[in-house]
């Protein structure tokens, strides 16, 4: 594999014409002509006598780092080489989301983001999953979000209602190109929390992505609401959301939490990351504040530093 590091990557510029930059063993930089990077992953199937080339696009680089294209790469080849179309699975794996998305959409009467906005985003978490396993977590649900928050999203910090929020549910906005997830703690959701430390890699959050505010058991600033980003640290799903303890689907020992179905990591009802998965570190907190009790800023810290 190539030395490349991601602050060369960040350092190629765009040229008069779009072109590659070859990792090793069909791992591709793509470089559009206008300064865009896109991950892609050049490989061959046999039809019969004939030997083909494919070219597979694992997604934005802006989305996927090098570390994470590189495991997403890894994945493929060993699913190209069972045999598996990954070309075909990603095909289907958009359907869903489209499907998922009108559903939510029909459902929905506040203001919804433009379709095209809101697939594209999806289609986007979509290409990093379908480079990572033919299990597929489904982002549950975008919230609507208004014209000046999808503004927002690109970076500047947005505010999330929650006053219709129901104890026990949750809603998911975007910001940053990420899923921002709030859920509504009830009463023993959050003393759900308070035994299962035994279970956790860092039960602390002494680790990576914890603002010093949520260095608590809750990890957040009022137990009742829970802010993440749900991206799962190992290769960047989405986990599911499962509050319920002792599931059928997670076993007797399971104490509620996020289950990200891609290669199995758990999470309790605050994200804090289980022993003996994959993923390295409990789910990142965003900064956030609470401007009033129900109106929460994703993206500053406010005053709770
Ligand atoms: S991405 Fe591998 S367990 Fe979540």
């Amino acid at each position: 594999m190539s030395a490349l590091t991601d602050k060369d990557i960040r350092a190629l510029k765009p040229k008069d014409h779009h072109y590659r930059v070859a990792l090793g063993e069909g791992l591709f930089l793509w470089v559009s002509s206008s300064g865009n990077k896109s991950w892609q992953y050049r490989y061959h199937v046999h039809l019969g006598d004939t030997r083909k080339e494919k070219i597979y696009t694992i997604g934005d680089y802006q989305q996927i780092n090098l570390a994470q294209a590189k495991s997403i790469h890894t994945t493929l080849r060993q699913d190209v080489m069972k045999g598996i179309d990954i070309q075909a699975r990603k095909i289907e794996q958009k359907n869903k989301i489209a499907a998922q998305e009108d559903n939510d959409r029909s459902a929905d009467d506040a203001v919804i983001a433009p379709i095209s906005n809101r697939r594209k985003f999806l289609t986007n978490v979509t290409s990093v999953m379908g480079g990572i396993g033919g299990l597929f977590a489904l982002v549950p649900f975008l919230s609507s979000m208004s014209p000046s928050e999808r503004a927002k999203s690109a970076g500047a910090p947005i505010e999330i209602d929650v006053s219709s929020l129901k104890p026990g549910s949750y809603k998911v906005v975007e910001w940053r190109g990420k899923p921002v997830w709030v859920v509504r703690r009830t009463k023993e959701m959050i003393d759900q929390t308070l035994d299962v430390d035994d279970l956790l890699r860092d039960p602390k959050s002494l680790e990576e992505h914890q603002p010093s505010y949520t260095q608590n058991k809750y990890r957040s600033i009022n137990p009742e609401y829970l802010v993440l980003l749900g991206v799962c640290t190992h290769l960047g799903c989405s986990p599911l959301y499962k509050p319920n303890p002792k599931s059928e689907e997670l076993g007797l020992d399971w104490t509620g939490g996020f289950f990200c179905p891609c290669h199995g990591s758990k999470f309790d009802l605050s994200g804090r990351v289980h022993k003996g998965v994959p993923a390295p570190y409990n789910l990142e907190v965003p900064p956030y504040y609470f401007a009033t009790e129900t109106r929460i800023i994703v993206g500053e810290d406010g005053e709770n530093v």
